[in-house]
């Protein structure tokens, strides 16, 4: 069959299948709009174009659930344009006429048959977009009662604005019904989980799960039809022995989206699992699907808890949870169930922080465990507060949320108690269009509450996007500064008396990497230190899995001859992972002398380094085929490139350097330059080297350690 559009009327009738029933008579395909035009059908005004389209139009959401690569869709120019397709007269010959129809509901269009020039049935859309596409759905109309007659068939727009516009495809006589496929499916939950089909990039489908009638839960998901690329898993502890309802949005006819979903006790990657090429083994990660921020880092009963963004069912960003972790020292992680769901569909739960409510203000309080509680934003909602009495496992929504609700949009609720004014304080960013200074407009705002629950606004300061954090830190002469910073890491330095801010700095620049973003720092750390995590965008493609947090790093206020500034260091913890320490003393390394690092193998690994530049120019570690140079005129750090100022302090410059398989971070002049760089290292590349080139630098210290992997064997 060639492309032209396979139109089959009395002329000429195709017979496509010739299913089980006994007697009945093949099917007969009116169309399949497959072809470049519309055949013989003749076409009247814009709104079908003049031939066929290929699924969604310019500027129209997403179409599915037509067949093949075209259907008439009368989107051409929007919904304000009119037109009609008519098919010259045919005769039935079977007992129903089957198509497929979606887009507006409405008497001015629709599909309509006319015998002996009268209507006798017509159909038109639903005005539903069920999972965000418009679905063409099966419909049919019993034309028994003409068999043997002549008709006409009219696809009609007439009508402009919201939804003026209608899809069909698939127009089919057949002696049997086609009707919308039943896209559910009944359960018993034996197991722990569901197992969920995702091949990346398939068309999203939404699942909607139901327990004893109610929706619990609702979300998007690349739904394989056929083999999956990795599978998701849905957690059905909670409904163990009742009967769960799974239904999906409309899948083509063939999918096993549905059907290939099973129950288990264990992943079928258990084998592999955190041993991936492209897991990070020095940090967190989660086990399957996408993460983004750090939320909710508390310290709470010898835990150190890691929230974070998460889309369980995907490799790419939707349908934001609270997942979580778990970890005695901040670099062994264990990933824990799903802490805090969407309240409804499309409701997302976006960022936010916890607290130990260690004097039970709220009054939520039960049993033994710290009452932790969290502030996060609630995409449909505003800013919302749920608590925990399990240590942090499920949470209870309050039930008078949103807490707050901002003019414009707004996000990312960090809560924090003030000892002085013994009140709780949450800053958030907000976007205020009223707000007389341009560049103020995105700020934060500063709430006060003395119970969590009622919230009172304080103050503002602008210039500021999303993620806040705002902590006190003592200086060298234990003075004590409050610092402000946000998702990009630039931060001011300033005083806090509970209600205001007043910045005594110019925003200065965090951070100074690649890809590290909304940072946040553990509350109620147990050595009051504050130590910062920052979501380190990795990509990694081929995993059932994408994206992982940065190494925890102990924020500390230093005082430099431009004012007081911020450091980063690596927490001591990560020490734990050191396997063999190559010691190599204190040398002169020199543009043709040997490469002290030779020898030395591995893919993870921290090199502690201490020089004097000398009258060398650059002095380049080869990380795994990386380069970590220092140039001495520039003063300058580069990172496969990247280029930050790293000023000698005290004549010397020192650099930590972790290296993992999807990164570096690269510690300098004393933590003043942090420069978290992301890259997928060559795994056949193992080796490392120093060069140093113009001269001779003057190394009081080179240490090289072994790294071992963070992650615990034995995932289910
Ligand atoms: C930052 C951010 C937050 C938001 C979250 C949504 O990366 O955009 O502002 O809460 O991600 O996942």
């Amino acid at each position: 069959m060639n492309s032209k559009f396979r139109y089959l009327a009395a002329v000429g009738l195709m017979v496509v299948t010739t299913p089980s029933a006994c007697f009945a008579q093949g099917d007969i395909v009116i169309a399949d709009f497959e072809g470049a035009n519309y055949g013989t059908w003749k076409v009247e005004g814009t709104a079908f174009g003049a031939g066929p389209a290929k699924g969604s139009l310019p500027n129209q959401m997403s179409v599915e659930g037509f067949s093949g690569k075209g259907l008439a869709n009368s989107y051409v120019g929007g919904d304000d344009s009119k037109g009609k397709l008519t098919l010259p007269p045919f005769a039935i010959e079977r007992k129903f006429i089957n198509f497929k129809i979606g887009g507006g509901k409405s008497e001015q269009l629709g599909i309509r048959l006319l015998v002996e020039g009268k209507t006798v049935r017509s159909a038109t859309g639903t005005n539903e977009r069920p999972g965000g596409s418009e679905a063409l759905q099966w419909t049919n109309w019993d034309v028994s009662e003409f068999k043997g007659k002549s008709a006409t068939l009219e696809i009609f727009d007439d009508k402009t604005g919201g939804w003026g516009h209608i899809s069909v495809d698939n127009i089919i006589q057949s002696d049997t019904a086609k009707t919308v496929i039943p896209r559910e499916r009944e359960i018993v939950a034996t197991e722990p989980w569901l197992l969920l089909p995702v091949k990346n990039g398939a068309p999203k489908r939404t699942i909607a799960v139901s327990v004893g009638g109610k929706e619990l839960r609702n979300f998007n998901m690349e739904l394989a039809d056929g083999e999956p690329d990795w599978w998701a898993r849905l957690d059905l502890s909670l409904w163990k022995g009742q009967k769960v309802l799974i239904k999906t949005s409309a899948l083509p006819d063939d999918s096993k989206g549905l059907d290939q979903m099973y129950q288990s006790a264990t992943m079928p990657d258990a084998a592999t699992a955190y041993k991936e090429a492209l897991r990070g083994q020095l940090r967190f990660s989660p086990r399957l699907g996408w993460l983004n921020d750090p939320n909710g880092m508390v310290y709470s009963q010898g835990e150190y808890h890691l929230y974070f963004q998460a889309n369980p069912f995907g490799w790419a960003w939707d349908n934001m949870h609270w997942g979580h972790a778990v970890s005695p020292d901040m670099v062994h992680w264990t990933e824990l169930p799903v802490a805090i769901y969407p309240h409804s569909a499309g409701d997302m739960v976006f960022s936010g922080s916890a607290i130990v409510d260690k004097n039970n203000t709220s009054g939520w309080k039960k049993g033994p465990n710290d009452l932790i509680v969290a502030a996060y934003t609630s995409t449909g909602r505003g800013e919302c507060i749920a608590y925990s009495t399990d240590k942090g496992r499920t949470f209870t929504d309050f039930e008078n949320n949103p807490v707050i609700k901002h003019k414009g949009e707004g996000r990312d609720p960090r809560l924090l108690w003030h000892e002085p004014t013994k009140q709780w304080v949450l800053v958030v960013w907000s976007q205020d269009d009223s707000w007389p200074v341009p560049s103020e407009r995105g700020g934060i705002d500063f709430y006060t509450s003395p119970d969590l629950k009622k919230w009172t606004y304080q103050s503002r300061v602008g210039g500021y996007f999303e993620c806040a954090d705002l902590f006190e830190l003592p200086l060298e002469n234990g003075t004590k500064k409050w610092v402000l910073t946000a998702a990009s890491s630039e931060y001011r330095i300033g005083t806090f008396d509970g209600k205001k801010f007043v910045p005594e700095t110019p925003k200065l620049p965090g951070m100074q990497g690649r890809d590290y973003y909304a940072a946040q720092t553990f509350s109620h750390e147990p050595k009051g230190r504050y130590v910062q995590i920052g979501w380190f965008r990795t990509e990694t493609r081929g995993m059932p899995f994408n994206q992982a947090m940065s190494i925890p790093s102990e924020l500390k206020l230093k005082t430099t001859p431009e004012g007081p500034r911020l450091t980063w260091t690596p927490v001591p913890e990560l020490e734990s992972l050191r396997t063999q320490t190559h010691t190599l003393g204190a040398q002169s390394v020199f543009e043709t002398g040997p490469n002290p690092l030779a020898g030395i193998k591995g893919d993870l690994f921290e090199i502690r380094a201490e020089f004097e530049p000398g009258t060398a120019n650059n002095i380049t570690f080869d990380v795994r085929g990386v380069p970590v140079s220092y140039n001495a005129a520039k003063s300058e750090i580069s990172v496969g490139g990247f280029h930050a100022s790293a000023p000698l302090q005290g004549g010397k410059q020192r650099l930590t350097i972790y290296v993992d398989r999807t990164g570096i971070e690269v510690y300098a002049s004393d933590g003043l330059t942090f420069v978290p760089f992301n890259t997928n290292l060559k795994a056949d590349d193992l080796d490392w080297g120093l060069t140093v080139t113009g001269g001779t630098a003057k190394f009081s210290k080179l240490d090289v350690y072994n790294l071992s992997s963070s992650w615990k064997t034995g995932a289910k």
